[in-house]
């Protein structure tokens, strides 16, 4: 993500009421602000969630891909690295690509034993 502002947990919990609401969702900071009136899931749990991180909360409703593409407009920043949630993973995407190409080439060695075991026989 290109140059996010840097919030820490601190900063963010300061936004924490309806006229000044900020949340955190997979350590993106949302300013939710003038969202409120029209989140379909109400004020009050927007109000609740104010200023603290709403991962769980949100993903525990099962937001729609439709709320997820929504939620991009209120993005104000993210979290320093140091107090994210989720730590830069050493590789990713590429660990999954990783492990399907080992895992391939896993398989086919152990095909091309049983093969050159049974031409052995
Ligand atoms: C930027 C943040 C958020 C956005 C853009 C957002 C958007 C939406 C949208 C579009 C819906 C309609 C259903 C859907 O499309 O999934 C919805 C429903 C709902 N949301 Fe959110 N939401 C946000 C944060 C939250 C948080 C933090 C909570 C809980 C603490 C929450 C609780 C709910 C509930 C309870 C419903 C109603 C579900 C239902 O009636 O089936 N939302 N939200």
């Amino acid at each position: 993500m290109a140059d996010l502002k840097q919030f820490t947990l601190a900063e963010v919990a300061k936004h924490n009421t309806a006229t000044d609401l900020w949340m955190i969702i997979d350590d993106k900071v949302y300013d939710v602000t003038k969202f409120q009136a029209e989140h379909p899931g109400g004020e009050e749990v927007l109000v609740e969630a104010a200023g603290k991180d709403a991962t769980t909360e949100f993903v525990d409703v099962g937001h729609s891909s439709d709320a997820k593409e929504q939620m991009k407009q209120f993005v104000v920043g993210e979290i320093i690295e140091a107090e994210r949630k989720k730590k830069k993973a050493a590789c990713q995407p590429d660990c999954q690509r990783m492990a399907i190409i080992a895992g391939s080439a896993l398989a086919a060695g152990i095909g091309l034993v049983l093969i050159y075991k049974a031409l052995k026989k």
